[in-house]
Order: structure tokens, then C-alpha cells, then sequence
């Protein structure tokens, strides 16, 4: 079935209290309306728009550049019928089916599309989308007709909606598009809120002889994000999501409740997350890899048999291949180590390349940055750092070296040689005695 995607995101947001736009506040590192345009992608829609405010129209572009998302810019916010009829009218294809969501409702699934869109195919032009609140609130209600037909949504502030008990609105609707123009063009803003309600179609639905009906979901399922708090409930639920997703998937997670992941984390089935991980976005960890607490992993690639942390810091570029070992503060940036090779303990390693079996002694700083510009430092194969080096960039370290500990090293080292670079260690013959003595003496003056 042809369908075509609305995501109404014009609304101020004005309870967020932020002056980041609402859409653009993130669940699990992802933007909200990307939960709404990636719905609309996983049904094919053919086409999407999403009405945006003057406001934020730019920043919702730059956040969603490329693909297939188009824009529609609502003057001014005069409601829901008011943004899908201005919507319909940028549409280029005429799809049978317009789906209309929004964008602050994340979490809509699938498979209710789905239900949604079976219902059409039964011949209803216009289907809501319905829950069951457990408490009272300020939805719009479902007016029933018989056999499950809807005769009405009764918003709010309409004397009615306190009358009677009935399913919840989410706004969510799956028309047939060209009575859903038709009909939009006849909504009147003669309520107490002067809004144009898209709710209004169902009763002039009713009136034209159109059939109208609903479709059924969880409670959570249409869970609204309008303030921080309920920003925050929505990350706890898909953190809770995404935990169990893992665990279903092979991954130990010894303290779920105390590691937090991003949208497109993936972990491959045999490795063991201890408490207290965090996971920002673009990583991806392959099996029987171990991350240990309180390491903060983003934009890192990690092989089979990796050892990381505790206290490990892995920043963007970071790209680890199998049984390497990244120890307690040891952080990571833009830097590759292959197979085998370890840094165990208290390094930077910012812009390198790292080959093979090589060590990173403790306390080693890869020096890339001059004040002005990022250089990078390249270390081969079974190359053994000493403890507390400094490599210089732009440094090439060559296959088989070593590097004495405590050195500052800024020239290329050749293959197989031991470089040294500190100042030479002089060893004075009784002297340590001496010293001590005239120190003794000293405190016993003082003492006096
Ligand atoms: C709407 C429904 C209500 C439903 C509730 C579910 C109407 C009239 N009422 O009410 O039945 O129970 O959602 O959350 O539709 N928006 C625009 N342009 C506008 C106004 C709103 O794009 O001019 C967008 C908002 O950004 C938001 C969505 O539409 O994403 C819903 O708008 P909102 O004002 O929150 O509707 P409610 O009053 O909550
Ligand atoms: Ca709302």
C-alpha cells in the first residue's frame, strides 16, 4: 500500500524550558524526530515531510541533512489540522495512504502501522491510533460508534470530555489522502482553544459518510516527550530496551541498570560488560571482549578478545583489532593498535598508528598537537615503549624498536635500534653517604 508520511513538529516545545529546539533533544544519542523519520522509513513511506516552525526550521535540516526527509514550514502554530493540511500540499507524489505522526511521540512501532494500515485496507479512510490511560489526563477521547467505529474525538477543553470514559487519542492517524485534503480544508477553529484540531475530521467524517475507525496499542507505546522530566522517562525506558536487547543477544551485562548505550551500539554475542559503562554513539565491540567499569567508550571500534579498562577513556577514531588490551586511564583518540599490542596503564594516544605485539609502556604521552596543528605518530610491529616516553609528532617509530624509558622522543627511530633520549645518569661514589650525614647534623640543630 502507498502510503506517505506527515511528522508534525511545528509545536514551540515551550515545556521543555530549553532553548534547543524540542525535536532535537536526544534519546540514547539520537534526535527525537529521528525516531518518527525512521518509522516513517522502516514502512516505506514514499515520501516524508515534516512541518516545521520558522525557528527551527535550519536546525532541524542541519540535524537531518541527506536522505529523504523534506520540510514544511508552518508560520504560525494555529494546530494539528491547520500543519497537515499545509503538509499535504508539499507532497509531489499522491500516495493513497498519508500517515500522520509526531515527532515528539518516539516510540510508535511498527507493527502498529501495520495494524493501522490493515484496517485501510479494509476500507476505513480514517484511523486513529488509541490506548487505554491508566490515569486521568488530557488527551482527546475516542467517541465509539458501534463496531469499534469512531463518531468523534472530544479534545479537552470541550465540555464533553469529562463526560464519559473512553480510549485515549495519540494523535497518530493513517487517512486516505485525498478525503483527508478534502476534509482539512473544512476545519473551523470555532473551539476554545481557536485551534485548528485535526481531530475535527472524524466527525465531519461521520457527516460525509466516511468510515472511521482505530487501532489499539500499549499505554507507553505513545509516550509523549513535552518536558525534561518526561524526556528523561522516555531515555529510561529505551535504555531499559536497549539493555534487554543486548542481553537477548548474547552480551553478559553484570549491573544493567548502570550501563547506558547508545541508539546504534552494537555488541557481539560472548563479551562482558561490567557495571558502570557508557557508550556514546558509533561504537561497536565484536565477541568475547571484555569492558571493565567506568570506561567511557564513543565512536570506537573494538575486535574479539579485547581487555578494556577499568577507567578506560575510547574517544572518536578509535579502532582496536583483536586481543588488545586498553588498561585503567589510558585514553584513546583518532588512533588504531593492532592485534595483540597493549597499553596497560596511564597513556595518552592521540592521532597514531600502532602495528603489532607492541607495548605502550605506563604513563606514555603521545604528543600530537603543537599549539596549532594535530600530527601523527606511527609505532610498528613488537616495538616495546619504556614507561613515562614522550613520542613527538611527527614520529615514525620503526618494526622491532625499543624506547628507553623517561625519554622525549621527536626523530624517527629506524627498525631494531633502542632509542634513548634523556640526559645521561652520572653515579657519585659516596656521595649518598655524605649528603646524609650533613642532613642528619642539620636536624639535630634545628632539634636544638
Ligand atoms: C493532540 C490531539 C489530541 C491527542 C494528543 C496526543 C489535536 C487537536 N489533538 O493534542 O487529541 O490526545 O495530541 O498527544 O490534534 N503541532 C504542529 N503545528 C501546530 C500544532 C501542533 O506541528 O500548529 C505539532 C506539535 O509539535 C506536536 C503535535 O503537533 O508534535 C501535537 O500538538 P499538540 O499541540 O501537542 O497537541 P495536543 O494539544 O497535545
Ligand atoms: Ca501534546
Amino acid at each position: 500500500m502507498a502510503v506517505s508520511t506527515i511528522i508534525l513538529a511545528a509545536g514551540k516545545g515551550t515545556r521543555m524550558k530549553s532553548p534547543t529546539p524540542k525535536i532535537l533533544h536526544k534519546i540514547a544519542g539520537q534526535h527525537l524526530i529521528d525516531f518518527s523519520v525512521n518509522l516513517a522509513k522502516d514502512i516505506k513511506s514514499k515520501e516524508i515531510i515534516v512541518v516545521v516552525s520558522d525557528e527551527i526550521e535550519q536546525g532541524a535540516k542541519t540535524a537531518l541533512s541527506g536522505g529523504q526527509v523534506k520540510f514544511c514550514s508552518q508560520k504560525s502554530q494555529l494546530g494539528t489540522g491547520d500543519a497537515v493540511k499545509i503538509a499535504l500540499k508539499g507532497f509531489k507524489i499522491k500516495s493513497k495512504y498519508t500517515l500522520v505522526l509526531y515527532a515528539d511521540t518516539p516510540f510508535i512501532k511498527n507493527n502498529t502501522i501495520k495494524k493501522m494500515i490493515s484496517k485501510a485496507e479494509k476500507g476505513f479512510e480514517f484511523i486513529f491510533l488509541g490506548f487505554q490511560a491508566q490515569t486521568k489526563n488530557s488527551y482527546g477521547k475516542f467517541k465509539l460508534g458501534p463496531k469499534k467505529t469512531l463518531i468523534d474525538i472530544i479534545e479537552k477543553n470541550e465540555p464533553e470530555h469529562d463526560t464519559f470514559e473512553s480510549l485515549s487519542n495519540s494523535g497518530i492517524l493513517l487517512a486516505k489522502s485525498n478525503i483527508l485534503a478534502e476534509l482539512t480544508e473544512k476545519i473551523r477553529n470555532d473551539n476554545a482553544k481557536k485551534e485548528y484540531y485535526l481531530t475535527d475530521v472524524v466527525k465531519m467524517a461521520t457527516k460525509y459518510g466516511y468510515a472511521s475507525t482505530y487501532v489499539q496499542c500499549q499505554e507507553d507505546e505513545c509516550l509523549g516527550v513535552n518536558s525534561q522530566q518526561e524526556l528523561s522517562v522516555a531515555e529510561k525506558k529505551f535504555q531499559d530496551h536497549l539493555r534487554k536487547k543486548l542481553m537477548a543477544h548474547g552480551v553478559s551485562l553484570l549491573s544493567p541498570e548502570t550501563c547506558f548505550f547508545s541508539h546504534d551500539t552494537v555488541i557481539k554475542a560472548g563479551c562482558v560488560i561490567e557495571p558502570n559503562v557508557i557508550f556514546g554513539t558509533g561504537v561497536t565491540v565484536q565477541s568475547f571482549t571484555i569492558i571493565r567499569s567506568y570506561s567511557y567508550i564513543e565512536g570506537t571500534q573494538i575486535g574479539k578478545h579485547c581487555q578494556i579498562g577499568p577507567f578506560a577513556r575510547l574517544r572518536p577514531g578509535t579502532n582496536l583489532s583483536e586481543k588488545v588490551k586498553v588498561g585503567n586511564f589510558v585514553e584513546v583518540k583518532n588512533a588504531s593498535l593492532a592485534s595483540e599490542s597493549k597499553a596497560s596503564h596511564l597513556s595518552y594516544i592521540g592521532d597514531a598508528k600502532i602495528g603489532t605485539n607492541t607495548n605502550i609502556g605506563a604513563g606514555t604521552i603521545f604528543c600530537n598537537y603543537d599549539g596549532k596543528n594535530k600530527h601523527l605518530t606511527v609505532v610498528g610491529d613488537n616495538v616495546f615503549v619504556g614507561s613515562n616516553a614522550s613520542l613527538i609528532a611527527p614520529l615514525k617509530i620503526s618494526d622491532g624498536s625499543i624506547v628507553a624509558a623517561g625519554s622525549a622522543i621527536n626523530s624517527d627511530v629506524p627498525p631494531e635500534s633502542l632509542a634513548i633520549a634523556r640526559p645521561m645518569q652520572q653515579n657519585k661514589i659516596g656521595f649518598g653517604k655524605k649528603i646524609m650525614l650533613k642532613l642528619q647534623k642539620l636536624t639535630d640543630k634545628i632539634k636544638k
